[in-house]
C-alpha cells in the first residue's frame, strides 16, 4: 500500500496534488511519501518484534539525507556500502552503533572513516579484506566487530543482475570455506567475531530461497558455536520484493518474511538484523514527468516525456516495469490507446514501456512512473548533459524540495579547462 492516490480526479502524494509540485519545482522530479516510508519501515519492525532486532535500511536504495533522517528518527539502522553512504547516514543523524558496513571492495580510507566515526559491524566479504581490516584496526588501537558474509549458493530466482547468493556471484565467502575463515578471523588482532551475514539477492518474490539460505545459516551458527565462536548476531540481508504492477500477484509481506526468519533461526537466541531497501522506499516514490510531444510513428504512437533513462535507468538496465499513469484521472470508460512511452535521450534503450494503454494526453500533461522510490534517483546520471533530477518529500499536506535541480551553471561549473588548452 502506498499514499499515491487519485483525489477529486487528480493524483496526489498524500494530501498534496502532484500538479502543485510540478508547478513549483518543474519536471521531471522524484516525489516521495513520508507516510509510505514510515509505514513500510514499521511493517519490518513489527515482523521482527518477537526478538531483539535492528532494521538497517539499505542506503543504496535511496540515499537522500532527508529520507535517511526520517527513517533514522524512527529507529532505523543503516546498511552502507561506501564512505559516501557512511557520511550520508551520519549527516542524517544516525549514530555509528546503528550502521552496518557491507560491500566487496571496501577501501582503507573508508574503513578508517567508519572506525573513527563509530560502526556497529563490518560485514566482511573476503579474506584479503579481513586482513586489511585487522591491520587498520590495530593501527588505530581499536577492535572491530565483524560478521562474515557467507554465500549460501542458493538461487534467489530473481533477475540475474541482482542475484547475489549463487556460488558464481562475487559476493561473500563460499559456505564450505566459512569455518576456516572464521578460524582465521578469530586469530587476527583487532577483529572480534560477532555474527554471520547473508544477502542472496534483490526483488525476491518467493520465500523459498530465503528458507533454503536461512536453514544453512542456522546450521552454520551451530557449527561455528561448536568451534568456539560467540555468534550473537545474524544479518539476514535484504531483498524482499515489491509489487511493480498493481494487477499481478503481490510478493510475500514483511510479516510472512519475519516468520520465515523466526522459523529458521528463532531458537538461536541471536539478535536479528535485516537490510531491506526496495521494500521500504520503492513504492514510497514516483517519478513525475511531463509530456513533451505526441509523435506518430509507423504503426505506433510515441509519448515523449521530459524524463529519460538517465533519470530512471531501471527499464533500460533490467527491462524493469514501472506502471505509468496519467496524473489527471481518466474518466470512467475513457478511450485509451497504446503508446510507447519514451524519453528524449538519443538511444532506443530510452524507452520506459511499450504499448501502454493511456488516455488521450497533450503536451504539458503530467504522468507518474510508479514504484520509483528505490534505485531511482540514486542511479540517475547527467547523461546527455541533463541536470540531475530533483527530489521532493511530501508529508501530509506539506512538501519540501530535498534535493534541488542543479542549474546549468552548477553542472558546467564542475568541469575545468586546463590552462595549457
Ligand atoms: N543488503 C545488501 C548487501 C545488498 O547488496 C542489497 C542490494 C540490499 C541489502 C538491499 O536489497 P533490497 O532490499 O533493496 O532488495 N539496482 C537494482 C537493485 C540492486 C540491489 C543491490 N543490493 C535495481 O534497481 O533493481
Amino acid at each position: 500500500m502506498d499514499h499515491f492516490n487519485y483525489v477529486d480526479g487528480w493524483l496526489h502524494a498524500e494530501e498534496v496534488p502532484l500538479a502543485r509540485i510540478a508547478a513549483k519545482v518543474g519536471t521531471p522530479v522524484y516525489v516521495y511519501s513520508a507516510a509510505t516510508l514510515t509505514r513500510h519501515f514499521k511493517l519490518f519492525q513489527q515482523a521482527l518484534d518477537w526478538t531483539d532486532h535492528l532494521v538497517c535500511f539499505a542506503v543504496k536504495a535511496n540515499s537522500n539525507i532527508a529520507v535517511l533522517k526520517l527513517l533514522g528518527d524512527l529507529g532505523a539502522g543503516m546498511d552502507i556500502v561506501s564512505g559516501g553512504e557512511y557520511a550520508r547516514a551520519r549527516a542524517a543523524g544516525v549514530p555509528g552503533e546503528r550502521i552496518v558496513f557491507s560491500g566487496v571492495g571496501k577501501l582503507e580510507p573508508e574503513m578508517r572513516m567508519a572506525l573513527e566515526g563509530g560502526i556497529r559491524q563490518f560485514n566482511v566479504e573476503s579474506e584479503p579484506e579481513l586482513e586489511l581490516l585487522s591491520r587498520v584496526a590495530v593501527s588505530m588501537g581499536v577492535e572491530v566487530p565483524i560478521a562474515v558474509r557467507v554465500n549460501p549458493d542458493v538461487d534467489a530466482k530473481t533477475h540475474e543482475k541482482i542475484a547475489t547468493g549463487k556460488s558464481e556471484n562475487k559476493f561473500g565467502i563460499p559456505i564450505a570455506r566459512a569455518r576456516a575463515v572464521y578460524a582465521h578471523a578469530a586469530r587476527l588482532p583487532g577483529i572480534r567475531v560477532v555474527g554471520i551475514d547473508m544477502h542472496i539477492g534483490s526483488q525476491l518474490t518467493d520465500l523459498e530461497p530465503y528458507r533454503q539460505a536461512y536453514a544453512k545459516m542456522a546450521e552454520l551458527t551451530r557449527a561455528l558455536r561448536a568451534d568456539g565462536h560467540a555468534i550473537t548476531r545474524l544479518d539476514m540481508g535484504g531483498g524482499l520484493g515489491i509489487p511493480y504492477r498493481r494487477d499481478n500477484n503481490a510478493p510475500p509481506l514483511p510479516i510472512e518474511y519475519g516468520q520465515v526468519i523466526r522459523d529458521a533461526v528463532g531458537d538461536l537466541g541471536c539478535e536479528i538484523e535485516i537490510e531491506p531497501g526496495r521494500n521500504i522506499a520503492g513504492n514510497a516514490g514516483i517519478l513525475l514527468s511531463s509530456v513533451i510531444y505526441l509523435k506518430q510513428g509507423e504503426g505506433r504512437d510515441f509519448l515523449i516525456l521530459d524524463a529519460a533513462m538517465n533519470d530512471l535507468i531501471r527499464p533500460a538496465m533490467y527491462s524493469a516495469h514501472h506502471d505509468i499513469v496519467p496524473v489527471r484521472e481518466p474518466a470512467p470508460g475513457a478511450e485509451v490507446a497504446p503508446h510507447d512511452v519514451v524519453g528524449p535521450v538519443c538511444e532506443t534503450g530510452d524507452t520506459f514501456q511499450k504499448a501502454v494503454d493511456l488516455p488521450v494526453l497533450a503536451p504539458g500533461d503530467l504522468v507518474a512512473l510508479r514504484s520509483a522510490g528505490a534505485y531511482g534517483a540514486v542511479m540517475a546520471s547527467e547523461y546527455n548533459s541533463r541536470p540531475l533530477v530533483p527530489e521532493v518529500l511530501v508529508s501530509g499536506d506539506q512538501f519540501a524540495v530535498i534535493r534541488a535541480r542543479p542549474t546549468l551553471e552548477e553542472m558546467l561549473g564542475r568541469d575545468t579547462i586546463p590552462e595549457w588548452l
